[in-house]
């Protein structure tokens, strides 16, 4: 069994928290999931840094003492966390005494040490990063991260010897290529390196700032924030007592790109000196910046968009956020694109298999013992998991949350097409099938499992209404999750409303009821009816729709849609485009020249930036598919009714 203790930043407390800390924090939690169901040992901390002048003065401003505010944002913080389904097993502040109490034995220690000295120092600092720039980062004589202008500050202060660790951590680095990753990262860090390092001020005094901690050497200065802030991280564990002993060795920090000066320069040499051992690794995320596309007008900043959380449910949200941020690159976030992973990801290919394969298992099963041979088929989707998985772990090993949640999404779709092409309800119509239908359904059951497991760090909720759905056997672990071993059908209770769709309101939109809904929701659970089961219309109703022949001239891929079809096509005399949700059972090439059924009335509608003009028809049953096309030969135009 190992160990692995990861931590988070602690969060300022000037202000809630909002889209980027719980991009942070849910990233953390997949890995600590994760690291659970590997049986590891864990330890995840995360918290709030609450000592600093912006902190005093935002406090100031609220007409509350620093302690009130800190402890009100703190709160806001923990129930946060307790509502995304976060897996602390610790919360720190800053302003606890077991935490000042750690910080204030190093200072003493470094200063006993020769560490720390008195002195002057002047320049140009920016209270939103609480740190000096050097000439060098200065961009148009603003911090280069807040844009803001910078304040010149001279006074005396206590500074931490780092200038001396330079060409230590230099060779730490090249010796440890793994020590900060990605690699950008390390590079960047090595890069800030080639410049002169300077010593690091720790200090503030007393008479400009009170709300620190004490010094313990001259109660007239209290410590800077990022020493005293660092620290959290060790003191956590250095006063935990059993609970936390021998965690220490193992600690990983997980931090944005903005603090990587901090805990790649300063915290590294701030422990060399302090003689306490280094972390074993820092991971380095990119940053959230907000997208510029329609729907997401509504989402004005990182606040409202950590509201969406509410709006879609806090699996879809968590998803959304592993799903599609690059580890270590910067990701753009819109209420659409969120939409859109929401609807395809989610509702559409785990939504529905989920749904499907629970609602095929439940009609036919349970059976004690399958005793059909297993096919080429079954044994690819064992071999399909079997692969997810082993490109999960790796995926894993280097926070490449996006691969791993991609491998996993290869299986579901292995899964839906094996369910596709089996069709255990044409087998079921046919009681000499029924033994092929149990050895089908028996690898339904054990793919759900699967998911049930692998899912459980990414989809928390989800995995759980799986497992419970199929009434899970044995531990939630990450051995358990192998398909191929299951010689039954488990008794299994099916599973609706998983991930819901969401209606993008466009009366013709990627998953509203008109064009995109069929195609889309072509997996179909049957609910389709159910939904049109509205009371009849008059004929004149129907007399409003205008069906035609049309002839498809040409057809291809919208792109970056999977469901998708953009087909050109003639009514007549005339040659118009349409988009149809057909792309995943129907290749383009197989469908130029064929004659379809279209509604030729419709307002156009444009999908996926492609302007459609009518729609084609087509039924769905049971994930089949299939195009309404003609019993003998007219011409392309002629009226259908
Ligand atoms: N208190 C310091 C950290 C001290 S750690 C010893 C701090 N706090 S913070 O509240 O500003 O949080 C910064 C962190 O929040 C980033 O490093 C990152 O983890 C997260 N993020 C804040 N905004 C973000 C984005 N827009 N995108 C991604 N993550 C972001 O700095």
């Amino acid at each position: 069994m190992s160990t692995f203790y990861l931590t988070t930043p602690i969060y300022y407390v000037n202000a809630r928290p909002h889209l980027g800390h719980a991009c942070t924090t849910i990233m953390a939690d997949a890995m600590c999931r994760y690291r659970r169901l590997r049986g590891d040992r864990v330890f995840f901390l995360t918290g709030t840094d609450e000592h600093g002048e912006r902190i005093a003065q935002v406090a100031a401003a609220a007409g509350k003492s620093p302690q009130a505010y800190a402890d009100e944002i703190a709160a806001a913080y923990r129930e946060t966390w307790r509502r995304l389904g976060i897996t602390n097993d610790d919360f720190i502040r800053t302003t606890e005494p077991r935490h000042k109490k750690v910080v204030q034995e190093v200072l003493q220690r470094l200063y006993d040490a020769g560490e720390i000295y008195f002195g002057e120092y002047g320049g140009w600092y920016c209270f939103g990063c609480e740190r000096f720039y050097t000439e060098k980062e200065i961009v148009d004589g603003k911090c280069p991260d807040h844009q803001t202008a910078l304040t010149f500050i001279k006074e005396k202060n206590y500074f931490f010897k780092m200038s001396k660790y330079q060409q230590w951590l230099i060779k730490h680095l090249e010796d440890n290529p793994d020590f900060i990753q990605p690699d950008r990262y390390r590079n960047e860090v090595l890069g800030f390196l080639r410049e002169p390092l300077q010593d690091l001020s720790i200090s503030r005094p007393t008479s400009r700032l009170e709300w620190g901690i004490p010094l313990p050497f001259d109660d007239k200065y209290v410590t800077y924030v990022w020493f005293d802030a660092l620290l959290n991280y060790y003191s956590a564990v250095a006063s935990g007592g059993e609970k936390t002993r021998g965690l220490w060795e193992h600690v990983e920090h997980l931090i944005g790109k903005d603090i990587l000066k901090p805990h790649g320069v300063y915290w590294p040499t701030m422990l060399k000196a302090a003689g306490i051992p280094l972390y074993r690794h820092l991971h380095v995320h990119g940053y959230w910046s907000l997208g510029g596309s329609k729907m997401s007008k509504s989402v004005g900043n990182v606040v409202e968009a950590f509201q969406l959380t509410d709006k879609y449910g806090h699996d879809a949200f968590r998803y959304f956020l592993l799903r599609e941020m690059n580890f270590g690159l910067d990701a753009s976030f819109s209420e659409e694109a969120f939409v859109d992973r929401l609807n395809a990801d989610l509702a559409n290919d785990l939504g529905n298999l989920a749904s499907r394969a629970s609602t095929l298992i439940a009609a036919g099963g349970p059976v004690a013992q399958v005793t059909a041979p297993v096919e080429a088929a079954d044994r690819a989707i064992a071999t399909g998991a079997a692969e997810a998985r082993a490109t999960l772990e790796q995926a894993m090993e280097e926070f490449a949350f996006q691969k791993a949640l991609g491998s996993i999404w290869a299986f579901i779709g292995a899964v839906n097409r094996y369910v596709d092409t089996s069709a255990p309800w044409a087998l079921a119509k046919d009681p000499a099938k029924r033994p092929r239908l149990e050895r089908v359904l028996c690898t339904l059951a054990d793919s759900l499992g699967f998911l049930g497991v692998v899912l459980e760090p990414f989809l928390p909720d989800a995995a759980r209404k799986i497992r419970e759905a199929i009434g899970a056997p044995g531990p939630l672990a990450l051995d358990a999750a192998v398909v191929g071993r299951l010689a039954s059908v488990p008794a299994v209770r099916k599973i609706s409303g998983l991930f819901p769709r969401v209606d993008t309101k466009s009366p013709q939109g990627e998953g509203s009821k008109g064009e995109g809904s069929k195609g889309e929701g072509s997996k179909g659970e049957g609910s389709k009816g159910e939904e049109s089961g509205g009371g009849k219309i008059p004929i004149a109703d129907f007399q409003k729709v205008e069906l035609r022949v049309a002839e498809v001239l040409a057809a291809e891929r919208v792109p970056k849609s999977k469901k998708l079809l953009k087909l050109s096509i003639r009514v007549g005399e005339e040659t118009r485009t349409l988009v149809a949700g057909v792309a995943e059972s129907y290749e383009p090439e197989a469908l130029v020249g064929r004659k379809v059924v279209i509604v030729a009335n419709l307002e156009p509608a444009t999908l996926m930036g492609v302007e459609s003009n009518g729609m084609v028809l087509a039924a769905s049953h049971e994930g089949t598919v299939s195009l309404l096309t003609l019993d003998k030969d007219v011409p392309s135009g002629s009226k259908v009714k």
